[in-house]
């Protein structure tokens, strides 16, 4: 069996900031970050912690989907700005929503998070373990960004997207991940140092850093890469896929994806302006944003594709 999106759902904080309140807090203009970025403005969470935002996305995507919490086999929460170092933010999600069936836990593949998750589902639904899952990209990344640095603090966006997975005959088609460590301090967030009663010193919480043209680089190379790998190993046609819907960075990545892909970038829709860079949570609240608008019909080949920190990647191509 294969996993299939049965419903969709997401939620960001209410709070927007635009480009021209950032650039009161560092040395940033409108017309720069838009036409670097493509961004105008993203949502900063003002109280809401990611779990309450992956809870809300959650709930929405089991009423689209209609399905009970309680039917659930399994929750995965894929994250980089998670609230504790345990309990997980899925298990928290869990008692939440009230899905005391499930199994929950949460993954670290930064913005590949989503993607991750959802091959894991996969893999479980082929063999036949689990029948219905939650998969959840949610993200506070206000609090792990450095609000002095304008080379990251204008990029991103805290918010939180989600999807019910059944086991049925058609979904996803083919998917693949990949990482490589050896890129890792490219783009890092340390959690707490080490510190301790024979170090003498106190553990102290790290920011995000980010060498962007590296990140830039990868991305242009790896996204388009795995998705040419899975078009060719499937015999599937450009013309046959309607949407790419890429993982939200920077709208110069997706046009350079495009551009290398020899795609118009009417295929590849987004949602990055209104939301900036949200990590895992960007890929599902583009597909939501795109099934509100009615531009997915069931019988659709998409293609989804990931990225982040790691490094990782991952894509997926699926029916609708
Ligand atoms: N406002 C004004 N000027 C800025 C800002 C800002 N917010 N940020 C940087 N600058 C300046 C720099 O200081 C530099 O000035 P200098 O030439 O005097 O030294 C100049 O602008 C150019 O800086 P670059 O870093 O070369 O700018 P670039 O065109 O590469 O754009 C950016 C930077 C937007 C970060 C780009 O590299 C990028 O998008 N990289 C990918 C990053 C990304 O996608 N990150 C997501 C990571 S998480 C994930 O999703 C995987």
């Amino acid at each position: 069996m294969k996993a299939r999106i049965a419903g969709i759902g997401a939620y960001a904080p209410e709070r927007v900031v635009t480009n021209d309140q950032l650039s009161e807090i560092v040395d940033t203009s409108d017309e720069w970050i838009r036409s670097r970025t493509g961004i105008s403005e993203r949502r900063i969470s003002t109280g809401e912690t990611t779990r309450d935002l992956a809870a809300e996305a959650a709930r929405r995507a089991l009423k689209a989907a209609g399905v009970d919490a309680r039917e659930l086999d399994i929750i995965i929460l894929g994250t980089s700005s998670p609230d504790n170092n345990y309990p997980s933010d899925a298990c928290s999600v869990q008692a939440m929503i009230g899905a005391e069936n499930a199994v929950a836990f949460d993954i670290s593949a930064a913005c590949a998070g989503f993607i991750f998750a959802m091959n894991i589902v996969h893999g479980f639904f082929q063999a036949g373990i689990y029948k219905t899952a939650l998969i959840i990209g949610a993200e506070t990344l206000s609090k792990v960004t450095d609000w002095t640095d304008r080379g990251t603090c204008v990029l991103f966006g805290d918010g939180a997207g989600a999807a019910v997975l059944k086991a049925e005959e058609t979904g996803v088609e083919d998917m693949l991940m990949g990482s490589d460590g050896t890129k890792g301090p490219i783009l890092s967030c340390t959690s707490r140092t080490l510190g301790n009663f024979l170090t003498g010193t106190k553990p102290e919480l790290g920011l995000m850093t980010m060498d962007g043209q590296e990140v830039f680089r990868f991305a242009v190379k790896k996204v388009p890469e795995s998705i040419e790998i899975l078009l060719e190993r499937n015999h599937i046609s450009r013309e046959e896929i309607k949407y790419y819907v890429l993982h939200q960075a920077n709208e110069r990545i997706v046009e350079a994806a495009a551009r290398r892909l020899k795609e118009p970038m009417e295929k590849f829709p987004m949602t990055i302006s209104k939301y900036g860079n949200t990590s895992s949570a960007s890929i599902p609240l583009l597909l939501n944003d795109m099934a509100e608008k009615n531009m997915l019909q069931p019988g659709d080949k998409i293609i989804l594709s990931g990225f982040g920190a790691g490094m990782t990647w991952g894509a997926v191509l699926m029916e609708w």
